[in-house]
């Protein structure tokens, strides 16, 4: 038995076509902090521009505070297609792109200025444009500030202070190469499970910027904070090619101002962040203590057999143009 479907008038038919509703897409976009994180803000900032500028036809839907899973699992959901966008740190970028790695090495950065400059010229934009081999559109660099320790053994001053600390590293072959070197127990462990393992004792610290000490409230399982800087934090702004193919070049623009704009947000939190999380984790009772340019020295110097390592992997080159970019 046939069965007929009442026809739909043509200019019906049209308006139907054309309704915001039927045309939308949606992006899922997955991050591992909260709303009010940096990450927050610039997810925020991103879904504002292409949602004003392309009359609605994108919809934003996030996934804060790792709902969607750790970083390497939302990539590689960002990879398949499952995921649409995300914004995460250099943790397990390496293993997607292994360039991406030289940004991972310690004391490289003399200040934000210095690492935004290269992330925003030649170096960091041909690294972006090494994703799209991996299956991957990387549209921007964002950033998290720079690296601190946190932990509940001890403060800090000098490599012997961290001496078998059981210390978990983000899923970084470089990190985790300078934790080693410098005598530490370092544990590669992805984002979801720290809080859990700091309060079980199952690891003494982790390190992370002020950014997140700060939003993910580390103070409430850590006490000592010291202040190293030990290494620069870069973010990546990655969208799936299963939703990029399918766009316009001119959604494709209106993406990419979108990332430029959440980027400039994200930056400015982080500047913000730098000014007042000292004294914000002070107040919240964590033991704060800065190392000074000797104690820094005295890391970088026991780190000297790491950057023979690196030096295996990264172009000296290109480390040498980095430290050289004013
Ligand atoms: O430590 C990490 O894994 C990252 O810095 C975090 C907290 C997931 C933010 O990207």
């Amino acid at each position: 038995m046939i069965h007929y479907k009442p026809a739909i008038a043509g200019s019906v038919l049209a308006t139907v076509l054309a309704s915001p509703l039927l045309a939308q897409t949606e992006i899922k976009i997955g991050y591992a902090l909260a709303p009010d994180s940096h990450y927050g803000v610039a997810a925020e900032r991103w879904e504002e521009v292409v949602e004003e500028r392309t009359d609605g036809r994108y919809e934003f839907r996030h996934f804060p505070s790792s709902g969607l899973g750790g970083e390497r699992e939302v990539i590689e959901g960002v990879q398949l297609g499952t995921v649409e966008a995300t914004i995460v740190s250099s943790g397990t970028l390496a293993n997607f792109v292994e360039d991406t790695g030289i940004f991972d090495i310690p004391f490289l950065f003399r200040d934000l200025g210095h690492a935004r400059r290269v992330l925003d010229g030649p170096i960091g934009q041909d690294i972006l444009a090494k994703f799209e081999d991996a299956g991957l559109i990387a549209l921007a660099w964002g950033e998290q500030g720079f690296r601190h320790i946190t932990n509940n053994r001890n403060q800090i001053a000098s490599p012997d202070d961290i001496d078998g600390l059981r210390l978990r590293t983000m899923e970084n072959p470089i990190h985790l190469t300078a934790f080693e070197t410098l005598g530490a127990a370092p544990t590669p462990m992805a984002w979801p499970e720290v809080i859990g393992a700091l309060q079980q004792g199952t690891i003494d610290g982790q390190e992370n910027p002020l950014s997140v000490i700060v939003s993910a409230n580390l103070n409430d399982v850590q006490e000592y904070l010291t202040i190293s800087g030990h290494v620069y934090s870069p973010a990546m702004l990655l969208i799936s090619p299963v939703v990029w193919d399918s766009m316009s070049e001119e959604d494709r623009e209106v993406f990419r101002e979108g990332a430029t704009e959440a980027v400039a947000a994200m930056r400015g939190f982080v500047d913000d962040v730098e000014e007042s999380g000292l004294e914000t984790l002070r107040e919240r009772g964590m033991d704060v203590a800065e190392l000074s340019a000797e104690d820094r020295a005295a890391f970088q110097e026991a780190l000297e057999p790491a950057y023979e390592e690196y030096y295996e992997t990264y172009d000296r080159d290109v480390i040498e143009a980095i430290i050289a970019t004013e």
